[in-house]
């Protein structure tokens, strides 16, 4: 007999190689929901049709017990539970089931279904969350048209939205009203959405190419009305950028959008009704930061691209979320690169490859971008699906060229429109309408890992040629011990070490063998090999390049993200000396970021702020961390403070040149952002340098500052800093942003990212202030999620942040899985530290996974962190 103990430690698997098409499909469905927020009666008529087996109809739930249930008109007491779910004997092929259930909203601190948030109602239904909502077939490949109708008390919920058009609406006895939506396209549950509350809206208008005239309107508070101008802007060019780009225009006439507090993600693709975390969509230049408008943008632009690669082709079964969410983020990616300078743009999305996703490839967590198998789908919302998903699909947009890429995202679209579809549908396309072979690259789906490059270039002076030797291995990743080559785009191009001329034109190279040798005619002089242009494939490059050649491609590189990865290069070869020797030569990086600043363009030509102030930021202490056998969070931090502490003295003239408060107004445009983004990194570089000064010049930009960018941006400096101005500043930012959640956000992550000595006892300290709640997932990660990424703060000798980090997950289990387990990774990262350390990683792991109760969320992140 199996003992209680590992039965209830057994985490149900679901595998890949499992998938059955369902037994039944619905292909319509009726929703009735009698709002209320202690106690929400839904009623579902599914019209319900046999597909493929001879079995009973299941539907999955999660923890009610059905109030009623009726076939065909008449009530039964045919069914019975298995498990959560609800099984239904039926004799015939094709039936009308309804069943009738009652939730409690007001008392839902997961956030997934239907939940309560700052007064109001709203579902989040992704990944399966439906069941907690009423009995379905809870599965992205049952679609349905849904009919929804609301009824709710009308002052307190004056607006009832669903997905698809409003249909009817009307008042009811005893002071409540309803409403009814129906939404015509065939949609899984995981895309129903419904919103009930007190909510005004900042409306608008798109006329489609092809005529169709959409009413837009975002939904918030009454008064954040005027915190949705960006939002609304960015939709509209979102709209308009995917019919020129893809080819794909709105299909209803409406598209709402409403704005949330509490929500366990960004944003949600219900099919015309968007809900997002309300920091995605409000911003004024008070209260947001440069960084946030340009996220608001991205994530109302990918989540109004899901209406096509999502919602009219949707994924056959979460293995394929990739096909979704990877060709989403590329999209957005392509969006946001052509509002301003693609080139900052490729910088900082390769910036969050390294931050988050090859951490991630690279531990105990690591899963291919089409996952075998998981315990909790919600687990696999990962960097990996994402980011490493949309690099997956620039790879291919590269190997086929633009014409080749539309044409086969024109085929994919015409093909699969109305399915639920798989990622090797979408390859299929690519490779049929590019007319390309496509089979090597399909590895990329299966295998997790980040390939490593090595590069060695020869010059025969004899032939005027140059031999670039490649070689590709993928280090064991969980599950995966042997590794097969795969297909790598790599652009590269050849500069002459003395002239600094292009020896040879960009060439883009298919490296899909273990090793290659690439020949290069008229190489007339010693060249410098610039690799991985653009990023073209998501690997790690080891190149002997010296510190001359990197500080020459530095300065003559004609593509600007070669130029920056260069400058990385350098600066991390010289921390990695700093950390691991101790001691280190700064003088060819600050040579390099003294060239970069001079050749920052005034009017027209040279280089803009913004690339200059992303290519002269440090890599941070994690990624120095991330090429080192053993992590030592002390020497690395004391390295590059070290090396900061340089680059500001030695350019002391030109930092202060740079943070001048400038006499032009606040305005978002790339002109300004980049300015503002040069005074902050100066004005960082100015502290690190030691000058007496520093405190002074960053409290007077904090007091001038007329927007949240160069107040934020001074705040950080000063709250990194030992100045009694610190206080001051911090308090000053509190009293006047107290009644503004997502700007308090932003106190409580300053601090908790500072790399003050006592930011852990500081964090623990703010994990008890009054403001403070692990309720709120946006106020959880600003604290926990923060210090959590703060390398040398949360691996402090003594553990002490790693129980921190412990006890708060453990605590935020209880209210919230999911973003209870979104806390984790940092802990996983034991292996990559000293055995001290590791070992008290592993005690905190162990504890939380021995925490009675726990969810299987959390569960499988513990659990896998520990074996992996
Ligand atoms: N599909 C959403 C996106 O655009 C992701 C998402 C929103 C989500 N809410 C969620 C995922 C809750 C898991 C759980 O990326
Ligand atoms: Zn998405």
């Amino acid at each position: 007999m199996l003992d209680v103990q590992t039965a209830l430690a057994t985490p149900v698997v679901h595998r890949r190689d499992a998938y059955r098409p369902p037994e039944w499909l619905v292909p319509a469905v009726s929703l009735d929901f009698a709002l209320d927020p202690a106690a929400t009666r839904v009623r579902a008529r599914m019209e319900v049709a046999r597909n493929a087996a001879a079995g009973p109809l299941r539907l999955d739930g999660a923890g009610q017990r059905p109030l009623a249930v009726l076939v065909d008109g008449v009530a039964t007491d045919d069914w019975r539970m298995e498990g959560d779910g609800l099984v239904i004997p039926l004799p015939g092929d094709a039936h009308v089931v309804e069943t009738e259930v009652e939730i409690a909203p007001d008392r839902n601190t997961q956030l997934m279904g239907l939940y309560a948030s700052g007064g109001n109602l709203c579902t989040q239904c992704e990944a399966e969350g439906f069941r907690r909502i009423t009995f379905f077939p809870d599965r992205p490949d049952v679609l349905s048209v849904y009919r929804v109708r609301m009824t709710a008390e009308a002052t307190r919920f004056p607006i009832l939205l669903a997905n698809g058009d409003p249909v009817a609406q009307g008042t009811l006895d005893g002071g409540r009203h309803w409403a009814e939506w129906h939404d015509p396209f065939p949609k899984p549950s995981y895309l129903f959405a419904l919103v009930a509350g007190d909510l005004a809206a900042n409306r608008d208008s798109f006329t489609t190419a092809s005529g169709r005239e959409v009413a837009l309107a975002i939904w918030v508070r009454e008064a954040d009305l005027p915190r949705t101008v960006h939002a609304l802007d960015a939709l509209k060019l979102a709209m308009a950028w995917d019919e020129r780009v893809y080819g794909r225009e709105y299909d209803l006439d409406v598209f709402n959008i409403v704005a949330v507090d509490d929500f366990n993600f960004g944003a949600m693709e219900n099919k015309g009704l968007n809900i997002f975390n309300s920091r995605y969509i409000l911003a004024d230049p008070d209260t947001a930061t440069d960084y946030d408008y340009d996220a608001i943008a991205a994530v109302v632009a990918h989540e109004y691209f899901h209406n096509w690669s999502g919602d009219r082709i949707t994924c056959r079964d979460w293995f394929q979320l990739s096909l979704k969410e990877g060709f989403t983020v590329y999209r957005d990616q392509g969006f946001s690169a052509d509002q301003g300078s693609a080139a900052v743009k490729r910088i900082e999305d390769v910036r969050g490859l390294r931050a988050a996703q090859f951490p991630e490839d690279a531990g105990p967590l690591a899963h291919p971008v089409r996952p075998d198998s998981y315990q909790e789908i919600s687990n696999f919302y990962t960097a990996t699906i994402y980011n490493k998903g949309a690099e997956l699909i620039r790879m291919m947009a590269a190997i086929l060229g633009p014409p080749g890429f539309r044409a086969g995202t024109d085929l994919y679209f015409d093909r699969h429109d109305g399915q639920a579809a798989t990622c090797e549908q979408f390859v299929a396309c690519m490779e049929q309408a590019g007319g390309v072979d496509l089979d090597r690259f399909r590895r990329w789906y299966g295998q997790a890992g980040t390939p490593r490059v090595s590069v060695a270039v020869e010059h025969r002076e004899a032939d005027a040629s140059a031999i670039v030797r490649l070689a590709q291995r993928t280090l064991p990743t969980p599950g995966q011990p042997d590794k097969l080559p795969l297909v790598l785009p790599l652009r590269m191009k050849l500069f002459g070490a003395g002239t600094g001329a292009a020896l040879t034109d960009e060439r883009l190279v298919l490296f899909e063998e273990s090793t290659a040798e690439i020949a290069f005619a008229g190489v007339t002089e010693r060249p410098v090999l610039s690799i991985n242009r653009g990023f073209s494939a998501p690997v790690i490059i080891e190149s002997d390049r010296s510190a001359a050649d990197l500080a020459f491609l530095s300065a003559h590189d004609d593509d600007p993200f070669a130029r920056y990865e260069a400058m990385q290069q350098l600066m991390l070869d010289t921390l990695v000396a700093g950390a691991v020797e101790g001691r280190a030569d700064h003088g060819a990086v600050i040579e390099a970021v003294a060239n970069t600043l001079a050749d920052m363009g005034s009017q027209g030509g040279g280089l803009d702020p913004a690339f200059v102030a992303e290519a002269v930021l440090l890599p941070s202490e994690s990624f120095v961390g991330d090429q080192i056998a053993t992590v030592d969070p002390e020497a690395i931090f004391r390295a590059r403070e070290a090396l900061r502490r340089d680059i500001g003295r030695r350019l002391d003239a030109r930092w202060r040149a740079a943070c001048t408060p400038s006499d032009a107004a606040y305005a978002y445009t790339p002109e300004g952002k980049g300015t503002r983004r040069l005074r902050s990194v100066a004005l960082g570089y100015l502290a690190a340098s030691g000058a007496p000064d520093a405190a002074a010049i960053a409290f007077r930009q904090f007091e001038g500052a007329d927007n949240m960018t160069d107040r934020q941006g001074a705040l950080s400096v000063l709250a990194a800093g030992t100045s009694e101005l610190r206080e001051a500043a911090l308090d000053i930012f509190y009293n006047r942003h107290a009644d503004n959640a997502l700007v308090l956000d932003k106190w409580f992550q300053t601090q908790a990212l500072s790399p003050r000595d006592d930011t852990g006892d500081q964090v623990r300290a703010l994990s008890e202030h009054p403001d403070f709640t692990l309720a709120n997932p946006n106020r959880a990660r600003s604290l926990v999620g923060a210090f959590g990424v703060n390398q040398r703060a949360f691996n402090a000798p003594d553990g002490a942040g790693y129980r921190f980090l412990a006890d708060q997950l453990i605590a935020l289990d209880r209210l919230n899985p999911q973003t209870a387990a979104k806390l984790l990774p940092p802990l996983a990262r034991w292996r990559r530290f000293d055995e001290g350390r590791a070992a008290l990683m592993r005690g905190e792991l162990e504890r939380i996974a021995g925490t009675p109760g726990l969810s299987k969320d959390v569960f499988e992140q513990a659990s896998k962190s520990l074996e992996g």
